[in-house]
This record gives structure tokens, sequence and C-alpha cells, in this order.
């Protein structure tokens, strides 16, 4: 079984990258489920209505979010209702959604989790332990993939730490640069720090780098608006064995304007 995870997609370019490249790597690498994060698709904040449609036409299966779930109300239209669309897990529980999601593919359970930071984040998040042990004291998937959406590397690794050989895989997003270490872990959960970004490549992590440095040399308030420049897409493939339901084989996919796509 073939998966293919997509991190944080930014606005119209990012959008543009999609199009340009999603259903080229679906087919070369024959990929069965596909998960995106699309918290940041609607001009860098949040997923209007249109911008889910524009997903679900790639046969998205999962939709992860973060901390700009809530920006945009469309969500609150669809979010009780399109249930692979996840808030995360550790949100307090009186707010719409699901942060995890039972699927059958290919005869096996595959479980997806959404679970959010609170380093540098919402300080209102729960304990995402708590969290997730509550969530794997009944759980039964065969696979189950984690999406952390967090600032810091360190929260990141030690949750997959505290999970590893629990989980198929974690990777994390929000930062929207891919790191490059991707890997197993001693117990085979395999991880990656950031799949990165598919959206503009010279901005500031997607955004117009004017208001950017300008807010954070004055520390003014200042409007962000979507970067123009030109397209990255990024992504982390899994292959898992379908007997062990263990990741067999990982490997990120990183176009940028220097790196033109090549499949490996
Ligand atoms: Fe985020």
């Amino acid at each position: 079984m073939n998966i293919l995870i997509i991190g944080d997609v930014y606005g119209d370019v990012g959008k543009e990258m999609i199009s340009l490249y999603l259903n080229r790597i679906k087919e070369d690498y024959n990929i069965d489920f596909l998960i995106i994060n699309g918290e940041n698709i609607s001009k860098g904040k949040g997923m209007s209505l249109s911008d889910y449609d524009f997903l679900k036409q790639y046969n998205t299966d999962v939709i992860t979010m973060g901390n700009h779930i809530w920006f945009r109300n469309d969500i609150l239209r669809y979010i009780k209702h399109n249930k692979e669309v996840l808030k995360p897990l550790n949100l307090p529980r009186y707010t719409p959604g699901e942060g995890s999601i039972l699927f059958n593919v290919k005869g096996l359970k595959v479980r997806v989790t959404s679970i959010i930071g609170r380093v540098f984040m919402f300080d209102f998040a729960n304990n995402q332990f708590e969290a997730m042990d509550d969530l794997l004291e009944h759980d039964t998937s065969d696979i189950h993939i984690v999406d952390f959406h967090g600032e810091a590397t360190s929260e990141k690794i030690g949750f997959a730490k505290n999970y590893d050989g629990r989980l198929t895989a974690l990777y994390g997003t929000h930062t929207h640069v891919q790191t490059s270490d991707s890997r197993f872990l001693p117990e085979g959960t395999a991880f990656i720090c950031d799949v990165g970004m598919t959206g503009p490549f010279d901005g500031i992590i997607g955004a117009d780098q004017e208001a950017v440095l300008h807010k954070m040399k004055t520390n003014m308030p200042a409007r962000f608006v979507q970067s123009n420049t030109e397209g990255q897409f990024n992504a982390w493939v899994l292959e898992i064995n379908e007997k062990t339901k263990k990741v067999s084989k990982h490997h990120t996919i990183s176009i940028t304007p220097q790196k033109k796509y090549e499949k490996q």
C-alpha cells in the first residue's frame, strides 16, 4: 500500500502546484491513499468550501487542519458531516468535528489522526499525550498515521518517541520547511519533523515578505498577503508492507524552482 502525504498547501500558488503535479505523482507512485493538510489553502489561512471541493476533486481521502482551522466560517458548514476533515484531536471536545478517522483500504483498517502542539502554539489545546492515550485504548486499526501540527521539533520528536512502535508513521506540519530527517525510529515508526509546504517558494513560509519583515522589525500589526513567487511542492511517500503492516520504505519529494520533478 502506498500513501502520499502532503503538508500545508498554501494559497493560490499551492493550488497551482497541486494542479501541476499531484495527478502525475499519484500515478508514478501508485498511490492508494492521500492525506493533505488544508489549513493554509485559502489565501494562507483556513479552508473555504470551494477549496475543500478543490482538494476533493483529487480524491483526497483525509484533510488535516491546524491552528487556522476556525479562520473561515465555511468550515462550520462541512466539518460535522464531512468527517474526513479532521480537527486536531486535542482541541476542546466542545468544538465541532473529529480528530481521528478510520478507513478500510485494501482490506486493512487505516487510521489517520490529527494532533496539534502546545509549544509556541494554541494555548487552549489539551495535553496531546492524554488525547492520544485515550484514543489508543480502544483503537483497532492496522495502520495508524499521525499529522503533528506544531512549531517545535523537540515537541514532535518527543511525541513520536513516546509512541514509537505503536504508530505506523508520524509526520510534522506547520513549519512549512521540509526537514531532512525522514527516518525509522528504533521500534519501527516512520518519522519526519516536517514534510514541507506546497506553495510559494520565495516568500516567508508562504506570505509576501514585505509585511512579514515589517512586523518582525517593528512589532506593529501587519496584514499578511500570500506570496506570488514561483511554487514548490513537497511531500512524503510511504510504502507499507501489507503483511507486516509496517512502513517498508519512506522518502521525501521536493520540487522547487531549482529542482525539477523526477520520480525516485
Ligand atoms: Fe499551522
